[in-house]
């Protein structure tokens, strides 16, 4: 009774509410929080059983996310990425259930378990009232039918032709990955749980695709795409389709290495970041691990993707991956770790149930129900990020070059490292909290001589010396992100009590580049005067 076609809906969902429609400049400024729609929140907040790695449904709902908006905007977030809305093959498979979403059978239905058209369109619109955003997650690489290949009986037009699948054989990633027309076209999973690969060669394929994304953005007023399992379709199928989409698009390119990525980053609006995310955990987490890996490759990203690291979004944690809090108990290393994607120069992103300290180790135990935790706010990881969200909203408010200039890695140390996005200084280490050694950050001239810094972590301050420099030893490990305190507003949610907000416009920060622009023009007047004398 739930299943209604998007076409029969949409004169019912003419629009009522604001849609933002976002493009990338829109989304910049945005800080994401991820969230898989059937463990994040029941309808009526019951306490419906849920054992992860029993990889069944839980119960979570679209309806059930709209009542927990402000536990997710209390945290500072302003966009939220739900998992895929479409109807999913039902029933027991031998991988359990499509609770999370990513086994379309029927794009032209929404998925029956997660509520009504009418209850994701009551989402979008209640994520508009507040001025946030809603990301969907669309898949488009394959389907998934009864049965252990394609059953045609399964599916509707066009799909229920043969025609509308790439031939079968199933992807060996050890073996395929340096063969693109493997990756494009060989289905993903294994004999026992093939994924039929759609033709996305097949016009008609094309054809359909297209009118559904446009019908699905215009329908529901979405206001953006992650879009799953990017590499394994053409890049010259996504301009198309972020065409047809209109919306600002972010493709999931699965990828330990920065030229595979580089192509994705000219056909999308921007990727996850994936290829740092390998040397970030690796790092971060490990008390022997040396920065220069994350350096490397981070500087490598910033050189070679079309817009630098601006067209990425970065994490930590996702539905694919293990834990942070199930690799180390460690919570300095923790909080490293995920502070770091609010000073990389792309849209942070964070996956629900780390504000609440959840341990999972990789799919499926990384999919815990969030509503165990009674969505408590006092937690200090939920702390975390509202600073965090904060003070990155006060640096964008601040200098408006802020989403626009490139962060700069300094004083990189093997267990330290600082990161310069100003008004923002963020200051990490991976010694642990329970280091004898400690550690104690030196970063040359970046601000004003003198200027008055407050870490927004712990509202601690620090003194800039008369170079504009700052020497701070690292606290247990902690991490540190220090800003002037004139950049932080007076009475906002940032250290109120350290807090001056002098922001007239020329209070920006000198820009280190300017310092030396001005030596340098001096010299070159000074070599030049001499040339006339
Ligand atoms: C995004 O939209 C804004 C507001 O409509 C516009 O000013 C801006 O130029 C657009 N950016 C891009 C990259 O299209
Ligand atoms: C194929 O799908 C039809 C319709 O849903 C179903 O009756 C049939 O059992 C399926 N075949 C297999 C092999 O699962
Ligand atoms: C690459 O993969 C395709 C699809 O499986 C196959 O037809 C082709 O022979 C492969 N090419 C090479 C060079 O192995
Ligand atoms: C990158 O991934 C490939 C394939 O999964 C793997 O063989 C390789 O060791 C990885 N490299 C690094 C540096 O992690």
């Amino acid at each position: 009774m739930f299943l209604v076609p998007v076409p029969a809906i949409l004169g019912s969902l003419l629009l009522s509410t604001p849609v933002f429609a976002a493009n990338a400049t829109e989304w910049s400024s945005r800080s994401i929080y991820q969230l898989i729609t059937d463990r994040f929140a029941t309808f009526n907040d019951a306490a419906a059983p849920c054992v992860a790695d029993a990889r069944k449904y839980c119960g979570g709902s679209w309806r059930g996310i709209v009542k927990h908006l402000d536990y997710i905007q209390g945290m500072g977030f302003d966009a939220v990425w739900i998992s895929p809305v479409s109807a999913n093959v039902e029933g027991e498979t031998v991988l359990g259930e499509a609770y999370h979403g990513y086994w379309t059978k029927d794009f032209d239905s929404l998925n029956p378990r997660f509520g009504t058209a009418d209850d994701l369109r009551a989402l979008s619109d209640a994520l508009h009232k507040r001025g946030m955003y809603l990301m969907l997650d669309v898949v488009v690489n394959h389907m998934v039918t009864r049965g252990p290949g394609v059953n045609l009986t399964d599916l509707s037009a066009p799909f229920n032709d043969i025609s509308a699948f790439h031939q079968r054989c199933i992807l060996l990633e050890s073996l395929d990955s340096r063969n693109q027309t493997a990756v494009e076209q060989c289905w993903l999973g294994d004999s026992k749980f093939p994924l039929p690969d759609l033709n996305t060669e097949n016009p008609a394929i094309v054809a359909k695709l297209l009118d559904w994304i446009h019908k699905l953005v215009q329908g529901y007023g979405v206001d953006g795409l992650r879009v799953d399992t990017v590499k394994h379709i053409r890049k010259d199928f996504w301009p198309e389709f972020s065409k047809a989409a209109g919306v600002f698009m972010l493709g999931e390119v699965f990828t330990n290495t920065t030229d595979y990525a580089v192509p994705y980053t000219e056909v999308l609006d921007a990727i996850l970041d994936y290829p740092l995310y390998f040397p970030l955990v690796q790092t971060f987490l490990d008390t022997q691990a040396k920065f220069s890996s994350v350096a490397t490759v981070l500087m490598r990203s910033q050189e070679t993707y079309k817009h630098g690291l601006l067209s990425t979004a970065s994490f930590v944690e996702n539905h694919d991956l293990p834990r942070l809090a199930s690799v180390t108990k460690d919570p300095a290393l923790i909080r490293n770790a995920m502070t770091f994607p609010f000073v990389h120069d792309g849209i942070p992103v964070a996956y629900y149930g780390q504000e609440q300290g959840y341990q999972g180790g990789a799919d499926p135990y990384n999919r815990e129900a969030l509503w165990f935790t009674a969505y408590q706010e006092e937690k200090p990881l939920f702390q975390h990020f509202r600073s965090l969200n904060t003070a990155r909203k006060e640096a964008i408010e601040f200098s408006t070059d802020f989403l626009t200039t490139p962060m700069k890695l300094l004083a990189i140390q093997d267990h330290s490292m600082a990161v310069f996005k100003p008004p923002m200084l963020a200051l990490f280490t991976n010694i642990g909290s329970e280091s004898p050694r400690g550690i104690t950050w030196q970063v040359d001239a970046v601000f004003p001589p003198k200027e008055l810094l407050v870490d927004v972590l712990t509202c601690t301050e620090v003194m800039a010396d008369s170079q504009g420099g700052v020497t701070v030893p690292s606290v247990y490990g902690m991490p540190q992100v220090l800003m002037p305190a004139r950049s932080l507003r007076q009475g906002g949610a940032v250290c109120p009590s350290v807090a001056t907000g002098i922001r007239a416009k020329s209070a920006g920060l000198p820009e280190v580049r300017v310092t030396w622009a001005v030596i340098m023009a001096s010299i070159l007047f000074f070599v030049l005067c001499r040339g006339h004398l």
